[in-house]
């Protein structure tokens, strides 16, 4: 299939078949692919880092920020006061969501409430897991797929189901074997996180 013709924005490439609002910047050699949507507004720009990747078909909204070497696979919708840190993996069509207890009586009242999300460095949010709103995810988390993410996730634990439950650690010798790539990373770099967050699998 032939590639889709990217043109020039801010520091990266868009396809010209994505539609890109105002208020948005790109950083250097990142791309967004074919048929996305992104725009910001004056008060809430939207931020992309530097070499990182948006799947085909992906909705980006006002307020969200997204880091450096991110990969974020196809369809996926990312809603206002979204942060995803960097070197995170976004899995096909993961939902975000910003209004705990969404109506349309709230939105005409203008009285809907957003709440933020953080995703930390080095997370993989596997295909189709649903985040809620107001959480974050520690570094190195591992999400799994089709997981419903409802509360807190600590940093290195690797998650899953509906409602999501860890199911270990990614410093345990069972991903440690799995994630191989990730031992020297969060060894050298994130050592002081790593003494201080203790692992706790019976959640
Ligand atoms: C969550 C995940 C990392 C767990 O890996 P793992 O621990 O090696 O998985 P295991 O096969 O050892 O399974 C451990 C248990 O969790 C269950 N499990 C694994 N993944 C699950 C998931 N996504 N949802 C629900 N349960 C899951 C297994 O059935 C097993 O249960 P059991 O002990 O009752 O038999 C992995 O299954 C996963 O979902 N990876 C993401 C894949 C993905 O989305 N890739 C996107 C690429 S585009």
């Amino acid at each position: 299939m032939p590639q889709p013709t990217l043109i020039p924005h801010d520091k990266g490439m868009v396809s010209t078949t994505a539609t890109i609002g105002d208020h948005v910047t790109l950083g250097t050699n990142s791309r967004v692919w074919h048929q996305c949507i992104v725009y910001g507004t004056e008060k809430r720009p939207v931020h992309i880092g530097k070499d990182t990747q948006i799947g085909s078909q992906s909705h980006i909204k006002p307020g969200v920020t997204i880091g450096d070497y991110c990969r974020l696979q196809d369809g996926i919708s990312i809603p206002d006061l979204v942060t995803l840190g960097n070197y995170v993996f976004v899995g096909p069509r993961v939902t975000f969501t910003n209004d705990l207890f969404p109506t349309v009586a709230k939105i005409l009242a203008h009285s809907y409430k957003e709440l933020e999300t953080i995703i930390g460095d080095h997370v993989t949010l596997g295909a189709s897991s649903t985040i809620i709103c107001g959480i974050t995810i520690g570094a190195f988390a591992q999400i799994g797929m089709s997981a419903a993410v409802t509360k807190n996730v600590p940093p290195f634990a690797v998650v899953a189901g509906v409602p999501a439950r860890i199911l270990g650690d990614v410093r345990d010798e069972k991903y440690r074997i799995k994630y191989p790539e990730l031992i020297p990373l969060y060894e050298r770099t994130y050592k002081s996180l790593s003494d201080k967050t203790p692992i706790n699998t019976k959640q």
